[in-house]
């Protein structure tokens, strides 16, 4: 199995968290990827006149013996205690392109998180739901984008893996995981395409610091959430 090295790593999760670099084998397959973020909708439920937010979203039943995907829409839902912002509302995002589900790239990420997990003993058996976010938070001019307009939260989903996809022209983004008691355990900032964090959320907060544009102008930074419920 490809994964076993990277999964050897000394310390994976043991605090609940883990760093690691995901490459494609092609440069191509970067720029192929990355391009699936420019045509994202803007994210509605953003209050206020200045929405820093684009977002797209496929709810999956998956079985990772077969590979096969079943897509079953783009209502998302979190408890209210998790997300006092958004929480306890079914939000309807824009679908994830059923391309992107068939991107080799996509499929290696996701393939990636689910061994993970399971290598931790963390996820048993073979289907599973999986919640599938493309996120852009956007930063123009004085206009901060706010990664986590929530604060420091949980997730209220048990796994996931954070995984960059690119950032342009911002300062910030800094990823804070503090433990159940609040206190802080590690700053992180995804920089570079592939960079992932992988996270057990119940053994931790967590929260991103806003992002600001470096020059005038358009700046974002685009992620891939794989959650696991
Ligand atoms: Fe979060």
């Amino acid at each position: 199995m490809e994964y076993a090295a990277k999964l050897k790593t000394p310390g994976g999760l043991q605090h609940g968290y883990f760093f690691t670099k995901i490459k494609p084998k092609l440069p191509t397959a970067q720029e192929a990827h990355q391009a699936y973020w420019n045509h994202l909708s803007i994210d509605n439920y953003i209050e206020g006149d200045y929405k820093f937010r684009q977002r797209k979203y496929a709810r999956l039943e998956i079985n990772f013996e077969s590979q096969e995907i079943a897509n079953l829409g783009s209502t998302y839902f979190q408890e209210e205690e998790f997300n006092e912002l958004f929480g306890g509302q079914h939000r309807v995002f824009s679908p994830v392109d059923s391309d992107f589900l068939k991107d080799p790239f996509f499929l290696k990420l996701l393939n990636f998180d689910y061994h993970f997990f399971k290598e931790h003993k963390l996820l048993t058996g073979v289907k599973h739901y999986v919640g599938i976010h493309q996120i852009r938070t956007t930063t123009i001019s004085k206009r901060l984008g706010e990664v986590t307009p929530e604060g420091i939260h949980k997730d209220g989903h048990p796994f996931f893996g954070i995984h960059l996809i690119n950032r342009v022209n911002i300062n910030g983004g800094v990823t804070t995981l503090y433990d159940n008691n609040r206190n802080l355990l590690d700053q992180i900032t995804l920089n570079s395409f592939g960079d992932t964090l992988l996270v057990e959320d119940d053994k931790l907060f967590h929260g991103v610091s806003p992002i600001g544009s470096i020059s005038d102008g358009l700046g974002f930074r685009d992620v891939l959430i794989i959650e696991f419920y």
